[in-house]
């Protein structure tokens, strides 16, 4: 199995919404038998709470369900345990940064939109996921875009280790 854990920081916006598009991307192109997918905070704030409506709705017209996922927090055990530790924002990376055990580990966190860009989204210059929760309703749009576009990217990666 390969594994894969999103990380934002309430894990109720974000990681959720990326969470539910590769579950989805991955069924569509026949590899959800090969690759697990999970999402996490570095916030313990919303701990056990299904996903902010206003990214279920904007996930929903979209075919993507997350009404089934829950919060929680990321732990140092994640570094062991997942191939991909993939942060939305810098100062998730940062927080994801402070937690990583000094033993063996699988993988050290990355930046999502940086390690599985595109032309359009360097063209655009994006290399983090922006934080939606206090903005417009547009915002939770244009996370489902990015990360549709990233999770391309992350599925080639992907297939090229299978
Ligand atoms: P997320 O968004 O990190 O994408 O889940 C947020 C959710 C909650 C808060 C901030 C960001 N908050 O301050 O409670």
């Amino acid at each position: 199995m390969i594994k894969v854990l999103f990380v934002c920081l309430g894990n109720i916006c974000r990681s959720p919404t990326a969470h539910g598009v590769l579950e989805r991307k991955l069924a569509m192109a026949g590899l959800s038998d090969v690759v697990e997918v999970d999402s996490a905070g570095t916030a313990a704030w919303h701990v056990g709470k299904e996903p902010d409506l206003r990214s279920q709705q904007a996930a929903r017209k979209r075919d993507y369900d997350l009404s089934h996922f829950r919060a929680r927090q990321a732990i140092a055990d994640d570094f062991s345990e997942f191939d991909y530790v993939l942060a939305m924002d810098d100062s998730n990376l940062e927080n994801l940064k402070a937690i990583v055990p000094s033993g063996a580990i699988k993988t050290e966190p990355q930046l999502f939109l940086q390690t599985f860009s595109t032309p359009n989204l360097k063209a655009k210059g994006l290399t983090e996921v922006p934080d939606p929760y206090y903005g417009e309703k547009d915002g939770f749009e244009e996370v489902l875009d990015m990360v549709e576009e990233a999770c391309d990217q992350l599925i080639l990666d992907i297939r090229s280790k299978l």
